[in-house]
């Protein structure tokens, strides 16, 4: 049976505050959840949306201590950084909280000590590792060590950022503390888990069964899940930052932030309506929805909703619409090597052009594989789609209502058959857009909104008011009336996602509020109605503002690996045996030419000494070919031949990195014979 819903709930995840929030956070969780939140509320329903900022856990406390400062000042600072990004791109919370507020804290800790009381959690010890100078347990991130598999150092207790595996912190070879530097040891201590094994009976399904609806990159995740069969998860940590748990000999333990912090959902709508919270959480007519991107899939449609069915009171989530990941100019997006645009920087950099991102992220929206951002389709699309088509069409009805009638309205005669085709065309927008929307297809949603405004470039294009005007003076006024409508109907299509340009458009229109119910019609405005004054609703990106941007990412980059150079980033110690193994040498560059269809590659002839040698090396990007002709280069002679694009390369030519990723080639300092050993 489908029940039926009289308000919806929404939340997005909540952003941790231990670093601002960038276009991947906008893409996947900010910008869909308030698409749907303004579509909402155009439409008249009862709606609210809930987020905040997650202020606890570990990288909070490891980035006060980089810093020097205390947990809450860095929270401080960045729930500030946070709220102004949000706010500075019309994400319309209806309260955006944060989970170090009394409220919640005193929530959260209630919920634990209910679910407590009710045998819910299954306590449990295990040995985890001590540092005996600083005198605490270590989080995993506070453990570093040799990687078991790949063997680099630097490996946390977590996972190894060189070869990407997930580990434990007792299999790093050599651990130690980052806290004090000492080597820690195993101590046994006592936590409280979530037995998610007892509530995998129901939650299958819950979800298989009674949520087939849900997107599919969500249902396959939730299946894997099920398929490896959920194991209790501990609930409690030993930290000193962070909601005590509230049992009698639990000192120094504090709730796993990931308790905590979907919590944050319940008590930042406490704290917005104290008295009439609990109607959005504990009735049954109310549609809880959560926004959020994939890599929070589990925490949202398993580990919650058991919290919440284990307490008793509460409903359980109606829809998790995640979404995929959103790369940047063709990489992950990266806060720990700095490779993100950060909405801060991006709404001082590009004053006035929120909307463009809100429009690009949701054209490239990730939701149902990861998706890119580039610079350059940020340009085109703006150029292309929203100038040249949405833009283009709006200046061009407001500007020559403005020439033929003062800006007034004209009277709309008799329609043609043309005329009635072109209404056909975009009346029933309405059902199609909301159909897309209620399937959370932003994506499709906005280019049904798009097709309005190609729809009106058409209509004009075809009818030529500026030519009939010397024949037919009275069909032009059909004609420009027909296609203020159209104009009056982007502002309401395009609200939902374009909320700043919606605005403009509708002070263009000298229109106040518009509903969501009249958007299909072609009665938005009446005969004699005075129009404001016509601005351009978009403006040209020029190359050099995309190029300015691109430098950007490549210097923050580079500016954040040079600070993040430490000693011990250094590989393992050697023997020098080892050393002695490697047969580097000084050859003389005699050719050097580009390999085809391989743009990182050039293929150089060397002079080694004895004989020519052929080596195939990745600087294509950094040298021409004939840059290096003559020049002494450094190569290792002892390598096995290797196949690069059918060439044999025999050996590699040696090259220092710099921090922005530009080779250079090693040469030497005085002429030598080639064939003369490095040593
Ligand atoms: N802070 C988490 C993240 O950014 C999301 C927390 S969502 C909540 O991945 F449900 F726990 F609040
Ligand atoms: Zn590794």
């Amino acid at each position: 049976m489908k029940q039926t819903f009289n308000r919806t709930l929404v939340t997005a995840a909540l952003p941790y505050a231990n670093g601002g929030v960038h276009i991947g956070h906008l893409a996947g969780v900010y910008v869909p959840a308030d698409i749907y939140v303004r579509y909402l509320r155009l439409r008249g329903r009862e709606v609210l949306f809930i987020c905040g900022s997650d202020e606890h856990g570990v990288p909070v406390t490891i980035r006060a201590r980089k810093e020097g400062c205390t947990p809450q000042e860095v929270v401080d600072r960045y729930n500030h950084i946070i709220r102004e990004s949000f706010e500075g791109f019309g994400i319309s919370f209806d309260f955006f909280g944060r989970t170090t507020s009394p409220t919640h804290r005193q929530l959260a800790s209630d919920f634990f000590r209910t679910l407590y009381d009710k045998g819910e959690f299954v306590e449990k010890e295990s040995e985890q590792y001590y540092d005996e100078e600083a005198k605490t347990f270590l989080a995993d991130r506070y453990i570093t060590g040799e990687c078991p598999h790949c063997h680099a150092e630097g490996a946390y207790g977590d996972q190894c950022e060189k070869c990407g595996t997930a580990l434990s912190p007792t299999e790093l070879i050599n651990p130690r503390s980052t806290v004090s530097g000492s080597t820690p040891v195993l101590r046994k201590t006592r936590h409280w888990y979530l037995p998610l094994d007892r509530h995998q009976q129901w939650l299958e399904p819950w979800i298989t069964q009674d949520h087939k609806d849900w997107r599919s990159n969500v249902m396959g995740q939730c299946k894997s899940w099920f398929d490896m069969g959920l194991q209790p998860r501990a609930v409690s940590r030993d930290l000193d930052w962070g909601i005590p748990v509230p049992v009698e000999g639990a000192d120094g333990k504090v709730l796993y932030v990931w308790f905590d912090a979907p919590i944050g959902y319940i008590s930042n709508t406490k704290e917005l309506l104290p008295d009439s919270w609990e109607k959005w959480w504990k009735s049954e007519d109310t549609r809880l929805v959560h926004f959020i991107g994939k890599d929070n899939i589990v925490f949202h449609c398993i580990v919650f909703p058991a919290m919440l069915k284990a307490e008793g009171s509460y409903i359980l989530p109606d829809n998790v619409p995640a979404n995929e990941f959103l790369n940047l100019e063709d990489k992950k997006i990266s806060t720990s090597r700095n490779w993100a645009v950060w909405l801060d920087e991006y709404l001082k950099d590009l004053p006035g052009k929120q909307d463009v991102l809100r429009y690009v992220l949701t054209a490239n929206a990730p939701e149902t594989k990861d998706n890119n951002f580039t610079w350059r389709d940020f340009q085109a699309r703006n150029n292309n789609e929203l100038v040249a088509v949405y833009g283009n069409f709006v200046n061009r009805a407001l500007q020559l209502t403005k020439k033929y009638y003062d800006g007034v309205v004209p009277a709309r005669g008799t329609l043609t058959d043309f005329d009635r085709e072109i209404i056909g065309e975009f009346t029933d927008v309405k059902a199609r857009v909301e159909e897309l929307l209620e399937g959370f297809r932003f994506r499709d949603a906005q280019k049904e909104a798009m097709n309005l405004a190609r729809i009106g470039n058409k209509y004009l294009a075809d009818s030529e008011p500026w030519k009939v005007i010397k024949t037919d003076p009275e069909r032009v006024k059909t004609i420009l009336n027909l296609s203020l409508q159209l104009v009056a109907n982007l502002a309401i299509a395009f609200e939902p996602f374009l909320p700043f340009s919606s605005e403009k458009l509708r002070r263009m229109l000298a229109v106040g509020e518009v509903k969501w119910d009249e958007l299909g019609s072609i009665d938005l405005l009446a005969e004699g109605h005075q129009l404001g004054t016509p601005e351009l609703l978009f403006e040209k990106i020029e190359d050099s503002v995309v190029e300015a941007q691109v430098q950007k990412l490549l210097d923050m980059e580079a500016a954040n690996a040079e600070a993040n150079y430490r000693a011990n980033d250094i590989k393992a110690d050697i023997q020098f045996e080892d050393f002695e193994k490697l047969d580097i040498r000084v050859g003389t560059v005699k050719a050097c030419e580009r390999v085809p269809k391989a743009d990182k590659l050039l293929k150089f002839t060397i002079a080694d000494g004895l004989d020519d040698r052929t080596i195939v090396s990745g600087i294509a990007k950094h040298y021409a070919p004939e840059d290096l002709v003559g020049r002494q280069v450094c190569f290792i002679a002892n390598l096995p031949p290797r196949k690069l694009r059918g060439i044999e390369s025999q050996g590699m030519i040696l090259s220092a990195e710099n921090f922005n990723g530009e080779l250079s080639v090693i040469t030497v300092d005085r002429e030598v014979k080639p064939g003369s050993e490095v040593k």
